[in-house]
């Protein structure tokens, strides 16, 4: 029987404009009657075509707002980056060889430190970001908000509205279909169920493998920073895919060997770094890290020095998991994850021997952050802004590590010709 609907394939074809094009018209809601079902679109098949907005002003007013857009130096694969954040990963993706085209996060403390260091960034919420303003790019990059999947967070994951933020990726992805992607995230992601009860790593990797009819070949693995040259345990999933028709098989960068990572390393600085200022802790935690040894946790604080809360946690350790809340890692050790939040009791925040956070340049150094890297730190609230910022930051080195690996795998041979 004769479909009274039309893919957007179909659209396409029959209007003369392209597959990619019918679907941003769709998502904008400029083709009427269009309908989704899931990912896909249907069309109903009288539809005449439509009016296409994209006038000649608009593109020039576009290339105006995103002049970076148009910068595209001596060859080098242009990265879009979504959720920029401070700029962590896009220094490591740069380091690697990618010229950024666009970046965008809508966190104003973010935006100050990455304008600094990094260059322009579009400082709108990505949910009203029309794909039109962004420029074509060869990769794109995506660390969307992890609060909803993370062990610290409500991990309500996908019903919480940052777990959509994904959808946004999709978007976006589905509009440009540049060669490859990256997503990183929190470990969290990886025991998150879709609100239809599918893994969402399940989901992922499906919707990326048909995305805009092309897909992508998708891998994802569980990676520790520290594996990669980075001073710090770190766990975080990386998703790599690259488009199909490439016929490429992203494979990850192999495991190093932990050389000089250890925290006195990182503590050895010169005296005048910028940036060499710390948060000052609650009066209440102060005095519970004064008991704490190098090495040590709240498991050395006398039980009469406890709070009623930590008291009743000790009371019941098997109950509670015996959690290791006021971490000071040894200078001996590696250090453990630096969080945004920074908070003594749920991270390896506090220096090893003196009785302080670590500072921002201590910090920024734990997560690879070169010393010439700029944060800001002239008020109170700026300096709580920038643990934030540090803290929810892929390690540069990190980053740059599997930039490496996909510019070799991916754009090499490119390049050359
Ligand atoms: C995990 S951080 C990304 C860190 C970044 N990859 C780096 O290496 O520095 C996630 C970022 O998403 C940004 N973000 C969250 N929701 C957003 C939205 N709706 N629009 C734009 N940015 C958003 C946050 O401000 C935050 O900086």
């Amino acid at each position: 029987m004769d479909s009274e609907w039309l893919t957007p394939k179909e659209a396409g074809v029959k209007w003369g404009i392209k597959t990619r094009r019918v679907q941003a018209l769709c998502l904008k809601g400029q083709i009427n009657g269009a309908v989704r079902i899931d990912r896909f679109w249907l069309i109903p098949k009288n539809t005449p075509k439509p009016i296409d907005s994209r006038t000649k002003i608009k593109k020039q007013l576009h290339s105006q707002v995103n002049e970076i857009d148009t910068v595209k130096d001596n060859n080098k694969p242009r990265l879009i980056s979504l959720f920029s954040g401070c700029g962590g990963l896009d220094l490591g993706f740069e380091k690697a060889g990618f010229e950024r085209v666009w970046a965008n996060d809508f966190d104003s403390d973010a935006q100050a430190v990455y304008t600094r260091n990094l260059g322009k960034i579009d400082g709108r919420d990505i949910l009203s970001v029309d794909e039109d303003d962004i420029p074509e790019g060869d990769i794109l990059t995506a660390g969307f908000p992890c609060q909803p999947f993370s062990n610290a967070g409500n991990r309500k994951g996908v019903h919480d509205s940052r777990g959509m933020l994904y959808k946004e990726c999709l978007r976006i992805i589905e509009s440009k279909m540049p060669k490859v992607i990256v997503f990183e995230n929190v470990k969290g992601l990886l025991s998150t169920k879709y609100i239809d009860g599918r893994n969402l790593v399940d989901v992922i990797n499906e919707d990326l493998s048909t995305i805009g009819g092309v897909g992508y070949n998708v891998v994802h693995k569980l990676l520790n920073a520290a594996d990669y040259g980075v001073p710090q345990n770190r766990q975080r999933v990386f998703f790599v895919g690259i488009k199909k028709d490439l016929k490429i098989n992203f494979v990850f960068p192999e495991k190093q060997i932990k050389n000089n990572l250890t925290i006195r390393n990182v503590l050895e600085m010169p005296k005048d770094l910028p940036n060499q200022i710390d948060w000052g802790l609650s009066p209440q935690a102060l005095e519970m890290i004064e008991y704490i040894p190098e090495g040590g946790s709240w498991k050395d604080i006398p039980y009469e020095q406890l709070a009623p809360r930590f008291q009743r946690i000790r009371d019941d350790m098997k109950k509670y998991r015996s959690p290791n809340f006021y971490r000071r890692f040894s200078r001996d050790e590696i250090n453990g994850t630096i969080t945004a939040s920074a908070q003594p009791e749920n991270c390896g925040i506090i220096h090893p021997t003196e009785n302080r956070r670590y500072t921002i340049r201590e910090i920024a150094r734990i997560q690879t952050f070169p010393d010439d890297f700029l944060f800001i730190d002239d008020t109170p609230k700026n300096i709580t802004a920038m643990y934030k910022v540090i803290g929810n930051a892929v390690p540069v080195i990190l980053a740059q590590n599997i930039a490496s690996s996909i510019m070799e795998q991916v754009f090499k041979g490119e390049q050359a010709c």
